[in-house]
């Protein structure tokens, strides 16, 4: 199992319900490996804070032991740690049609309106496939936005191995059945995302509010004028405000229905409030004793790059000696 996520600073509750919270569910099953992968943070190169960018790895890093993410049992580690990563993505580059690149629909609404756009951020997708190709990755669970990339990623190896001889191993996505497409609290007609939260503070819940906080954002949540609390036929404002309750209490979506007949959305939204702070607060806890421990945040990724150099290396080789270079 691979999967990655970008060094955005605090991620929000989309990111642990599409990523973290399935990563530390399926952990014990097989072997797994985490990625901070600030290589994909550079793509808009006039975002890009040099020292902002290394303190957001190492917070990133925090919220993924903090979510529960054990290094006994997962290696985790940095991107550009490991330098196979841009190597192989040189490799895959060389195979992969450019009208593969233009189709992906994230390019198309990251470019969109820009005057100038990097190179990087076509050919984002290939070191996506790099990242999952390097591990002989079967299973990559991410949130359903990044199933197009994980498409690709397996077109991209079918084609490789056609032309050069079976290298890689083809991956498979894996979304959550629920929650795979969290969306914005105050519109839920669009994902819940990063770059929205910045400007909105009542579009997201974020992994470090406060308790005061989360009440504010769920409480002025966008739902609808009527009174449907089942969730197949609730409004999306509705059954998103279900979802977080769900994930974060733990408990089966029919037991939530359960506990809100005769209620209204008041009482959806208060019982989501607690669900929602009793599952961070220990979260958080975690969190800043990870945080405060900068020697050991160090180790880990350290032993984590060793980790994933040791099977990343043959890989890169394989790869290599199928194109005659190395
Ligand atoms: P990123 O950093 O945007 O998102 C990290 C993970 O969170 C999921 N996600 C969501 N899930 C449900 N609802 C939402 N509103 C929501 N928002 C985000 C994403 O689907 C993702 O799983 N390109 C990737 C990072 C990446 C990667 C990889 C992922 C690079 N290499 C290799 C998997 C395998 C990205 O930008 O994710």
């Amino acid at each position: 199992m691979f999967s990655g996520v970008q060094p955005t600073g605090v991620l929000h509750l989309g990111s642990y319900v599409g990523a973290l919270r399935q990563w530390v569910a399926r952990q014990d099953e097989r072997d797994n490996v985490f990625c901070v992968v600030d290589l994909h943070a550079l793509t808009i190169p006039e975002a890009v804070d040099p020292q902002q960018l290394k303190e957001r790895v190492r917070s990133t890093a925090a919220q993924f032991l903090a979510a529960g993410v054990d290094p006994e049992k997962s290696v985790i580690f940095v991107q550009s740690h490991v330098r196979e990563h841009s190597e192989l993505a040189w490799l895959l580059s060389c195979a992969t049609p450019l009208g593969w690149l233009y189709r992906m629909t994230q390019f198309k609404s990251k470019s969109e309106g820009r005057e100038s756009v990097g190179t990087g951020l076509l050919v984002y997708p290939v070191l996506q496939a790099a990242d999952i190709l390097l591990y002989d990755t079967d299973l990559v669970p991410v949130g359903e936005d990044q199933v197009q990339h994980i498409e690709l990623t397996r077109d991209v190896a079918v084609r490789f191995n056609n032309l050069f001889g079976d290298t890689f191993v083809l991956p498979k996505a894996e979304v959550p059945e629920v929650g795979a497409r969290l969306m914005g609290l105050d519109d839920p007609t669009v994902k819940m995302s990063k770059s929205i939260a910045v400007e909105r503070p009542g579009h997201a819940i974020q992994l470090l509010d406060d308790p005061d906080t989360v009440r504010k954002v769920v409480m002025a949540a966008v739902t609808d004028s009527g009174r449907e609390l089942r969730f197949e036929h609730a409004s999306p404002g509705v059954r998103n405000l279900m979802t977080i309750a769900h994930v974060a209490s733990g408990r089966p979506i029919a037991a939530i229905e359960a506990e809100l007949e005769g209620g209204g959305y008041g009482t959806l939204k208060k019982l989501t409030v607690e669900a929602v702070n009793e599952m961070l607060a220990p979260l958080q806890r975690r969190y800043r004793e990870y945080m405060d421990d900068r020697a050991g945040l160090d180790a880990v990724l350290a032993r984590g790059a060793e980790r994933a150099r040791e099977i990343a290396g043959p890989t890169l080789r394989r790869a290599q000696a199928a194109m005659g270079v190395g």
